[in-house]
């Protein structure tokens, strides 16, 4: 790690990227020079920066001493810059220009959760290896400070479920589709016009981002190296207005939430579109932001919402690990808390339970022949595979010779219900596939078991 042997010099920072994080962070970083000279003790300044776009370039007042990088190698290697913040997102050439950072012993802060999912043990391992730190607070929930939390303030407890909302694309839309009854694909193509939701939004609908968030979240709160891979994930995209008038009635909010247990030998890490009880704390988190709530043993319930996403919001995260890992090069030590909140070598990798086995209760929307019989053929095939039906709600008559039967059931395993639809939906009482939503149990108990 680079040590600060002149007292009286500033610590110099490079950002690589000025997308909107990365001027959020240049905004904070010239705006706030003086606080952050009086809570560090020494200054911390834009050493340099290195952005592609020649016209974000332009468009920027950079200080007369910012030297402007022509590529990151450059930078990376320049010894007046003692610290590196990679802005750029995606996986390459991220994963390169950290790991050349860290060799020649510089300490790296990034928002890049798609890369720390991904290529996590090989960073994590190289920042070990090279004995420098690495902050990733904001690759997590933009502003809302959920890793500093579990890292360091709940590092006594033992953390036993998390769940949370931490796609502020997919919540903004469910809002909307939920408030005024509109189709999915109407409120994504409004949100892309509007700039709430990216031109590709893939990651965003499909979970992708929610699950590179709860791969992150789940490492550092049970202490096990989490693969991508393992991680069930299921989007928004086939979601339909009709269902979420459906829940209301039940007193359901529909929510895209990222999901981690703790069963003791195993981990329970899922996303997909969660039920969740009307009044309960997470229902009520609408359109753009996030929230996580988790549940400590020693602690019990503990909610943090804010802004997920948004160029100022998640700076002042970058800013939080830019100055910790300043005070390390100032006073010449590492951070004292290892980045995951664990030893890197002293984790222990859980298996992650595989969805078939996860309990859970359902919606289940059947369309289903009007005729008599079908309402006793289709509780008979789920009580016969011992799945309890909590409710039922049948409207209308025949739209085109179906009508939407509505179950909620009692706790059941998925391979359960897998196996009950397999025989529904193969028989001649519905005619579409029918609709599977879990009903996700929000009263945090759910623990080492
Ligand atoms: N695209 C993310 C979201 C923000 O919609 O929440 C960055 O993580």
């Amino acid at each position: 790690m680079l040590n600060q042997n002149d007292k009286n010099a500033p610590v110099r920072v490079g950002i690589i990227g000025l997308g909107t994080v990365g001027q959020g962070f240049l905004r904070l970083l010239l705006k706030n020079r003086e606080i952050l000279r009086e809570r560090l003790g020494f200054p911390l300044t834009l050493g340099g920066v290195c952005e592609k776009n020649p016209v974000t370039l332009k468009g920027l007042s950079l200080p007369p001493d910012c030297v402007t990088y022509r590529d990151w190698e450059e930078m990376v290697r320049d010894p007046r810059i003692s610290l590196v913040v990679e802005l750029v997102g995606g996986l390459d050439p991220a994963r390169t220009l950290i790991l050349e950072a860290m060799k020649v012993g510089k300490s790296v802060v990034t928002a890049n959760k798609a890369l720390l999912a991904k290529h996590g043990e090989e960073i994590f391992g190289s920042a070990a290896a090279h004995g420098v730190d690495l902050g990733f607070e904001a690759s997590v929930g933009g502003g809302i400070p959920i890793l500093r939390t579990l890292r360091e303030s709940l590092a006594g407890d033992r953390i036993v479920r998390l769940a949370g909302i931490i796609n502020g694309t997919a919540n903004y839309i469910l809002t909307r589709m939920s408030r005024e009854g509109l189709e999915f694909e109407t409120v994504l193509a409004e949100a892309q016009r509007q700039g709430y939701a990216e031109s590709d939004p893939t990651f965003d609908i499909d979970g992708i981002d929610s699950a590179h968030k709860i791969a992150i979240l789940a490492a550092m709160a049970f202490g096990s190296p989490v693969t991508l891979e393992e991680i069930p994930v299921e989007g928004i995209r086939h979601i339909k207005p009709i269902d979420l008038e459906f829940g209301k009635e039940f007193g359901y909010v529909l929510k895209l939430l990222g999901i981690a247990a703790d069963h003791g030998d195993s981990l329970d890490i899922r996303v997909h579109p969660s039920f969740l009880p009307e009044h309960s704390l997470l229902a009520e988190v609408d359109g753009v932001f996030n929230a996580i709530e988790l549940s400590g043993q020693a602690l019990g319930p503990l909610l943090l919402f804010g802004r997920g996403a948004g160029g100022d919001p998640t700076a002042t995260a970058v800013m939080g690990d830019v100055m910790e890992c300043a005070r390390g090069i100032y006073h010449a030590s590492r951070a004292q808390v290892p980045a995951l909140g664990f030893p890197f070598s002293g984790r222990i990798k859980k298996a992650l339970r595989p969805l078939s086995a996860i309990y859970s209760e359902y919606y289940l929307r059947f369309m289903a022949q009007d005729q008599p019989g079908t309402l006793s053929y289709l509780a008979g095939v789920l009580g016969d595979r011992g799945i309890s039906i909590e409710s039922v709600i049948q409207k209308g008559r025949d739209r085109g010779g179906s009508v939407p039967v509505v179950v909620t059931t009692h706790r059941a395993t998925e391979s359960q219900v897998r196996e009950a639809l397999g025989i529904i939906d193969a028989s001649v009482h519905v005619t579409e596939k029918t609709v599977v939503i879990r009903i996700e149990d929000v009263s945090m108990e759910g623990s080492l078991s």
